[in-house]
């Protein structure tokens, strides 16, 4: 009995649980697919991509990092009759320092912000993040200024770009659309979307409108003056997809269009455990505040290896690149396809050793933190106000 009561634990622990709150377990994410109703985006989509803005696909398009989506098909289809549309993204901001998986939808976002030439408005929810995280008003608000400093370091355009924070930005037509998409999803059916429960406080429960509101252009009336029919994109890890579905599902019935999806997976943590690398465990995080030296610390000794545990027999049996964490970062970060593709070569037939591929792990990602930290230096208080500021953007569109 009490044998049986354990392997029942074990195979509830190792199941895999994703939402925006949580991300655990073996992710397996073709199942994720399924039980979401996403669609998985295919090569065709990718060269669609490519034909369109005449330029090189991506780097997270060519490897399968945003491997999902919805209605992506018809944002490209609209984009190739001439129609606009607008992308929209966010942070929650629970950390002073944001780790390299938060960089991939800012870096991705900012892609396709320049890809496409549309504007872009990028939610704070200083508001959720103080209700899960017990952090108070005051200490939200300055995170989620600082947050806004490392997300302006990703390159965004300012004349295209508004960013909010929820305390800050909630009102007047933004409030407006919370109200008719609260009205419109019952307790039962968010309890079924987001697992709430009768000890929840009723802040948790009545959030998710405010995350669901800026899908809709007419939450920004200095931006989309009589534009409510602008299409939506939204680009972020696949873990934010609840919030979306029950947007989706809302959307129609407010007579307003269902905002588009394109859906990341998750960077790992170091020691390829937990599904998706969190901010709340240093040891299995990288943040963009980490020193060379400690990255390289980190690399070398948590970064879980799929080599072998001897150079003899490394060069016998090759590493089994499916567990090993180092070559998996290489795979979202390092850009050269002829170098990712030459170490996976030599590091699966054994010889190219684990410690060379952290080396060289350790200098990509020192370049991309170091390039940040830089970025983000020059990131004053004025230009956070200016992002900030609600204003209209005269030329969002060019
Ligand atoms: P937050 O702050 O948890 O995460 C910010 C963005 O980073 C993505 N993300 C990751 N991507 C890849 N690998 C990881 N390990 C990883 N961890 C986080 C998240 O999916 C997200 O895109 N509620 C949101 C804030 C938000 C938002 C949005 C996000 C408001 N509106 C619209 C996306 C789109 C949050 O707390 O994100």
């Amino acid at each position: 009995m009490a044998v049986e009561k354990k392997d029942e634990q074990e195979s509830e622990s190792s199941e895999q649980v994703v939402n925006p709150w949580e991300v655990s377990g073996k992710i397996d994410y073709d199942r994720l697919i399924d039980k979401f109703g996403c669609q998985r985006l295919d090569v065709s989509m990718i060269d669609r991509v490519q034909r369109l803005t005449s330029r090189q696909p991506h780097v997270f398009l060519r490897r399968g990092v945003f491997f999902a989506h919805r209605d992506f098909n018809e944002i490209l289809d609209a984009y190739e009759r001439g129609d606009k549309f607008y992308l929209y993204t966010g942070r929650g901001p629970s950390s002073e320092a944001l780790h390299l998986g938060h960089l991939i939808p800012f870096m991705f976002t900012k892609y396709l912000q320049e890809a496409f030439k549309v504007p872009l408005v990028i939610q704070l929810t200083d508001d959720e993040k103080c209700i899960w995280k017990n952090i108070s008003v005051k200490e939200s608000k300055r995170l989620a200024r600082e947050n806004a400093k490392d997300i302006i370091a990703c390159g965004f355009d300012v004349t295209k770009t508004f960013i909010f924070s929820d305390f800050d930005y909630v009102g007047g037509a933004f409030y407006e659309n919370m109200v008719k998409v609260g009205k419109c999803v019952t307790l039962n059916k968010s309890t079924g979307i987001f697992g709430f429960s009768g000890q929840d406080c009723i802040a948790k429960i009545g959030f998710p409108p405010v995350q669901a509101a800026p899908s809709f252009p007419s939450s920004f009336p200095h931006l989309f003056p009589g534009m409510n029919n602008l299409r939506c994109l939204i680009p972020c890890a696949i873990d934010q997809d609840p919030y979306f579905r029950m947007t989706r599902d809302v959307a129609p019935r407010l007579g307003y269009r269902k905002p588009a999806l394109i859906e990341s997976s998750f960077f790992p943590d170091l020691q390829g455990e937990n599904g998706k690398m969190s901010a709340s465990n240093p040891n299995s995080a990288i943040y963009v505040t980490d020193s060379a030296e400690d990255i390289k610390y980190k690399i070398k000794k948590r970064a879980f290896s799929g080599g072998q545990d001897s150079s003899k027999k490394q060069e016998g049996v090759g590493a089994n690149l499916e567990v090993d964490v180092s070559f998996k970062y290489l795979s979202f970060f390092l850009e050269d396809d002829a170098e990712l593709e030459q170490i996976f070569q030599e590091y699966k037939e054994g010889s190219m050793l684990t410690g060379a591929v952290k080396a060289r792990l350790a200098e990509v990602l020192t370049e991309i933190v170091e390039r940040h930290r830089r970025a983000r230096a020059a990131v004053t208080d004025e230009m956070v106000d200016a992002f900030m500021t609600v204003r209209p953007l005269p030329r969002m569109f060019e």
